[in-house]
């Protein structure tokens, strides 16, 4: 191989750059060229795609642009990102498979979470001329086949940190606080920072509890919590966005029904895109470069439609050299993904059951 893309694709995570920065250095090690795409499918329907890699003068090496040196420690992603309707049309992805062809790129790096993976698995039999690899990142940790994903770690502890500081002011008012935190229809973040941020409790879309059911535990946990013979210094539950009454909602419904039993202060915090943003962690840098390593290498290999995973969660695929990393076509992604977020994968029946265990001892 030559020349190959990278793009990446659906909501940014951090660790991205890092991912984009271990591509192209292993690429250039092994004298490959990297077109970087800018906004994601967007960009590559437009043809918007330069080179990552330059010749170093006098040589016969290549080395990755400054640009993308410099930035590999921050989060986003510096080649931009784009959640892309278009690419959802055959006409278009036609239009795709030319652009990459016309610029020479016989295969793909798509970084992204199940958005760009389903894009990347459909684009794969539509253009057989260039092999597809995904790198999966997105802070939900709800991509199959994958115990984590590019961003995770970072997110969750931008949210124990966060946790931490409405901690310390809610223990010197003696308040209750709500804090949401992104996942829109994955619990992932709320249940993996439940007990290192010291919860209370916490509020998952895949319990699929009504409004009533939900407002009535807070209520309950909260009149423990304060109880005279409890007296916490702060109740915090953590709620993740999937939730669908939203965080003020659940408040006020909340504080009417405590109305005049209980001296207590209720408030919301919505962490929002707080928890997306930020410089990645050691875990999230150290995958990346070996997540990286083993997309090139599957590239390199001829391999196709594929992904590449950290600690799989799920038996098959390919093992690589890495024995943390492992191939796995995207079909089964695509497919333990969405058994991920309808509740019908182990893995998250196993989450669950745990979530029903710890409530208990979080509400202690
Ligand atoms: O990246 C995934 C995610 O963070 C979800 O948890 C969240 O609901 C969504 O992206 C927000 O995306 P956007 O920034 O496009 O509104």
């Amino acid at each position: 191989m030559k020349r190959f893309a990278v793009l990446t694709s659906g909501g940014d995570a951090p660790g991205m750059n890092a991912a984009i920065l271990a591509v192209v250095k292993v690429a250039a090690f092994r004298g490959i060229e990297v077109l970087g795409v800018r906004r994601g499918y967007d960009g590559l329907l437009d043809g918007d795609l330069r080179l990552l890699t330059r010749e170093v003068s006098g040589t016969s090496r290549l080395a990755p642009l400054s640009e993308v040196e410099d930035n590999a420690n921050d989060g986003g992603t510096i080649l931009g990102s784009s959640r892309c309707q278009r690419f959802f049309d055959p006409e278009h992805r036609k239009h795709a498979c030319r652009q990459l062809m016309d610029h020479g790129a016989e295969g793909l790096i798509a970084i992204g979470g199940n958005g760009t993976m389903a894009g990347a698995h459909t684009l794969a039999p539509e253009c057989p001329q260039v092999t597809v690899v995904g790198i999966p990142a997105s802070i939900d940790n709800d991509i199959g086949a994958t115990a984590s994903a590019l961003g995770v770690d970072t997110a969750l502890n931008t949210i124990i940190e966060a946790c931490d500081r409405i901690s310390d002011t809610a223990r010197s008012h003696r308040r209750a606080f709500i804090v949401e935190v992104m996942g829109r229809r994955s619990g992932y973040l709320a249940v993996a920072s439940a007990a290192a941020a010291a919860a209370d409790a916490v509020l998952l879309p895949e319990e699929n509890r009504t409004d009533e059911e939900i407002i009535s535990s807070v209520e309950n946990i909260i009149r423990d919590s304060f109880a005279t013979d409890r007296q916490k210094s702060r109740v915090l539950i953590i709620k993740a966005e999937g939730v669908t009454i939203s965080a003020t909602n659940l408040v006020d419904a909340v504080d009417d029904r405590l109305e005049g039993n209980l001296d207590i202060d209720l408030r919301a915090t919505v962490l929002g895109h707080v928890v997306r943003g930020g410089r990645p962690t050691y875990h999230d840098r150290m995958i990346a470069g070996r997540l990286a390593l083993g997309a090139v290498n599957a590239l390199a290999d001829g391999a196709d439609d594929c992904m590449v995973t950290w600690n799989t969660t799920t038996l098959g695929g390919d093992s690589t050299d890495d024995p943390r990393v492992h191939r796995f076509p995207l079909e089964t992604v695509i497919a333990e993904g969405k058994a991920l977020l309808d509740g019908s994968s182990d893995v998250t029946q196993r989450r669950i059951s745990r979530m029903k265990t710890v409530q208990g001892v979080l509400a202690l």
